[in-house]
């Protein structure tokens, strides 16, 4: 089980060139499925996760190859419409699978996803629209049983703008009869980035990036390609990590947009960021101060996943911030972790209240989920003396190399088994 060590207390400098984006990435393999022949993703990480997603497509009959940062997915041979258990129980983001199953078998079995503990994580939604476009859905035994013999175009009212049950949604829509029309839509730039995809498949798709997205089932064309998003994550980690240590990085292959909420907020810090169209570059050499309440949304909110590398970079700083998680009801399991690295924080429900300390010392720390782990790095940068994080596992679902990109900006950092 892997390790990362870091010597913290060093200032971060250099650049970084931000890799696709996981939360992009993962649905357009799923939609890959549509294609009936081959596609081409590039600027396609080198994550856990995206191995998890191969071992699905693998498994559904798919030919899918890989050379460096593209991916190659030929879905002409899907000849299966189950994933076993074990396939979903690896990441939350084998659901989408169903919507791209049913579209182009018009069947499906599988069972509850997996993924980051953060609270409950229902499907209903999911189900609710594939029940409303004509799917039949049992569930026994832990099995997910669809069935339609052709899903019909509807209206989707989702109850809340799920990031998951509009993909799904909008992939059992690409073949069905009619148009689906979705309201209160999820507007992340993943969402365009898979309408974007959709339409290279000669789909019409449109609305996305708004809360309405029109959906008019249609035949595709076999073989394209796609330039997957930059990974705004990631991008908000890697400025956290700036702040938290100090120094000046660069971040390349962003797009500044997409992180308004997260820039604003290490301006408001302290931090000193200019854009163009696709850098970001942060300077936080000047001491940190608490920011107004950070309160997480939907897009273009400050976003969740953003929530726990940001808190990390806010341990230090001068006053109190509040945190308000209103997407997950149990985002807060790092705090106990950066408890023991000297950290002065109290939690009540949805709500963390930072105090910022004079400095954080290093400990045997375990990462608890993905973004949980990311925090846990950002603090031990900032930290004095040696920090160890276990539970690495939960990181390298969504970072590519991360030890070795904080490795080239000068962090005494060590991954090792
Ligand atoms: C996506 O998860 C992301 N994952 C998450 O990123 C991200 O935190 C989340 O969107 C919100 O932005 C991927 O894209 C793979 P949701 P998803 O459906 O689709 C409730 C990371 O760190 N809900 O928008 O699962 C749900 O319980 C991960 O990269 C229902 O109640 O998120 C949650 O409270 C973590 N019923 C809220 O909605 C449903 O049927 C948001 O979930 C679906 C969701």
């Amino acid at each position: 089980m892997s390790i990362i060590r870091i010597d913290g207390g060093r200032r971060l400098y250099g650049t970084v060139s931000v890799h696709g984006a996981k939360n992009s990435v993962l649905p357009i393999m799923a939609a890959a499925l549509l294609a009936c022949g081959e596609t081409v993703i590039h600027n396609c990480p080198n994550l856990s996760d995206v191995d998890a997603a191969t071992r699905i497509l693998v498994h559904l009959g798919c030919i899918v190859n890989r050379e460096g940062a593209k991916v190659y997915v030929d879905s002409k041979t899907l000849t299966r419409s189950d994933i076993p258990h074990e396939l979903m129980r690896e990441m939350r983001s084998s659901v989408i699978f169903l919507g791209a199953i049913m579209a182009r078998l018009g069947e499906a079995v599988l069972s509850l996803p997996g993924g980051c503990e953060l609270g409950p994580r229902p499907i209903d939604l999911h189900l609710s629209a594939l029940r409303a476009m004509g799917a039949e859905i049992d569930e026994e035994g832990g099995n997910i049983v669809c069935k339609a013999k052709s899903l019909k175009g509807c209206r989707i009212n989702l109850a809340f703008p799920s990031v998951g049950a509009t993909e799904n949604v909008m992939l059992a829509a690409a073949k069905c009869a009619g148009t689906t029309i979705i309201t209160n839509a999820a507007c992340e730039p993943e969402i365009w980035d898979l309408q974007s995809y959709m339409r290279r498949l000669g789909i019409k798709v449109h609305g996305a990036g708004t809360s309405i997205i029109t959906i008019e089932g249609c035949g595709q064309k076999g073989n394209t390609e796609h330039w997957v998003i930059p990974d705004r994550i990631v991008a908000a980690t890697y400025m956290a990590c700036a702040a938290s240590s100090g120094g000046m990085i660069e971040l390349t292959n962003v797009y500044p947009g997409h992180i308004l909420a997260v820039t604003e907020t290490l301006e408001e810090m302290g931090c000193e960021i200019k854009t163009g169209s696709d850098t970001i570059l942060i300077n936080a050499d000047k001491p940190r101060k608490a920011v107004k309440p950070i309160i997480t949304k939907p897009y273009p909110g400050f976003p969740t996943d953003a929530q726990p590398p940001v808190m990390a970079a806010s341990l230090t700083a001068d006053g109190t911030t509040v945190f308000v998680e209103n997407i997950f009801e149990n985002r807060y399991r790092h705090v106990a972790e950066l408890r023991r690295m000297g950290a002065d924080i109290k939690t009540e429900g949805r709500v963390a209240i930072v105090s910022g300390v004079k400095k954080l010392h290093g400990a045997p720390i375990t990462s608890t989920d993905l973004r949980g782990g990311a925090s846990l790095l950002v603090a031990a940068l900032g930290a004095e003396g040696i920090t160890e994080i276990s539970g690495v596992a939960h990181i390298d679902r969504g970072y590519d190399d991360i030890t070795g990109v904080l490795e080239s900006l000068g962090a005494d950092i060590l991954k090792f088994d």
